[in-house]
């Protein structure tokens, strides 16, 4: 049975296209935009955009091991909330995704349970633990998508060099968690005026910049794809935008948090863990110098870092709090913001959001074309609404923007055709079915 998406602002960068039109579904695919197209069924997107359905390339789902803050199916839940169809999970689970049979168990418990696409990312050491290279070939047939350590990272740079060469070999791009152990240590802000004010232990921003640089200086030697998780300084963004006007093969991602938030506001919301996170909220100067970075394609691309912590590992002193903040239900709304203010375009916050993430990972997305699979997500750029940590869908409530007013949301998101989120208001007002 044919679906017409009718008359939606269709936004799809990697086809041109920025329209309003129609689109028509059927069997869980494109089959064309166009105007006037009948179908079926129709689901009205009068003041929608229409989508191609986001990526987030950085997720901690936690299953295997923590089920307690997240497993693939709330976490899938939360992203389809989002306007995701797919995501891409890191390896920090217990056991470590560093061999095959963990891949294995992720891949048949996303098939089972998960609402929107799973990409397993595979640990490129095992263990996480920087000294021996993980069974990469292995996770690599069972369908890891990329390598990374991330929570941590390799401090021996022999180690990160022959996992870069593997990855090479395999076709895998390595996600760098950039932190000089050494320099980070003890560190749970960014070290400046903020946390000399708070007397909390600082990280300076060197502990970033320090293995951005190693790690470019090993993608031009090794020639692997390396790709920067979670910048969040000024100096890490002027190294990448140095080494792509070099030609090294180096891409990065930006988190919604860090776009929106400095360390100041540690001092306003009075040591609120929520705003604990690995690499720390940084200055005002950092976070113009990211929002600079995405809009002229210093960073690739966004990504929530959602990471999802229990309230006991949160409701404790700061400098004994987890790291981490969930991000999946807030990113969207968060990016609108820079789109709300003229910063970023509509078709730059889906090239961000979609179309950059699929082709880092090199997984299926980023378009509306025709025969392309069905995810899509459908936003109403207007609709105002106040975060309220107690209902979102993730199994975690570790956010810093509860209370927070929003505007724009996913409404609506497809995934192969069928719905696999609705949001309440909405739906009462379009009769919807899967
Ligand atoms: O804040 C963070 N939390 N940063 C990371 O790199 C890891 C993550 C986690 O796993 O909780």
């Amino acid at each position: 049975m044919s679906r017409i998406i009718k008359g939606g602002r269709v936004i799809d960068p990697a086809n041109g296209i920025d329209r309003v039109c129609d689109l028509e579904i059927d069997k869980g695919r494109i089959v064309r935009t166009g105007r006037g197209l009948s179908g079926e069924r129709v689901v009205d997107a009068n003041g929608l955009w229409v989508l191609p359905g986001l990526i987030d390339m950085h997720v901690h789902l936690r299953e295997p091991g923590y089920e307690y803050k997240e497993t693939i199916e709330t976490g899938s839940r939360a992203a389809a909330a989002g306007g995701f169809t797919a995501v891409a999970c890191m390896a920090n689970t217990d056991p470590v995704n560093d061999n095959g049979s963990v891949t294995d168990f992720i891949v048949s418990q996303a098939r089972r349970y998960a609402a929107v696409r799973i990409y397993p990312i595979g640990a490129m050491t095992e263990g996480l633990k920087g000294e021996q290279l993980a069974e990469i070939g292995e996770m690599k047939t069972r369908g890891v998508v990329a390598l990374s350590d991330d929570g941590t990272t390799a401090m021996n740079a022999e180690v990160m060099r022959r996992g870069m060469e593997y990855a090479r070999t395999f076709g895998l791009p390595v996600i760098a968690h950039c932190d000089d152990l050494n320099l980070s240590r003890k560190g749970v802000v960014h070290e400046g005026a903020a946390s000399m004010r708070l007397g909390l232990p600082g990280i300076p921003d060197a502990a970033e910049a320090c293995i951005v640089a190693r790690d470019i200086l090993l993608a031009e030697l090794t020639g692997a794809a390396l790709h920067v998780a979670h910048v969040s300084s000024r100096r890490s963004v002027e190294l990448i935008r140095g080494a792509k006007e070099r030609g090294v093969a180096v891409t990065a991602e930006v988190t919604p948090h860090h776009l929106t938030l400095t360390d100041a506001a540690l001092l306003e919301y009075e040591y609120d863990t929520n705003l604990k996170v690995n690499p720390p909220l940084r200055t005002e100067a950092d976070r113009q110098s990211l929002i600079q970075g995405l809009c002229d394609g210093t960073l690739d691309a966004v990504a929530s870092d959602h990471a999802p912590h229990n309230i006991a590992e949160k409701e404790v002193e700061f400098e004994k709090a987890a790291f981490g903040m969930i991000g999946l239900e807030t990113s969207l709304s968060l990016l609108l913001r820079l789109v709300h203010a003229g910063t970023l375009t509509p078709a730059q916050l889906v090239q961000v959001m979609a179309v950059a993430p699929s082709r880092i990972l090199g997984v299926p997305g980023g378009t509306l074309g025709k025969g392309a699979d069905a995810d899509v997500a459908l936003v109403d750029p207007e609709r105002v609404f106040s975060v309220d940590a107690e209902t979102l869908l993730s199994r975690s409530r570790n956010t810093p923007f509860g209370g927070w007013e929003l505007k724009g949301k996913a409404v609506c998101t497809l995934h192969r055709g069928k719905t696999v989120y609705a949001d309440r208001e909405w739906k009462k007002q379009h009769k919807v079915s899967s």
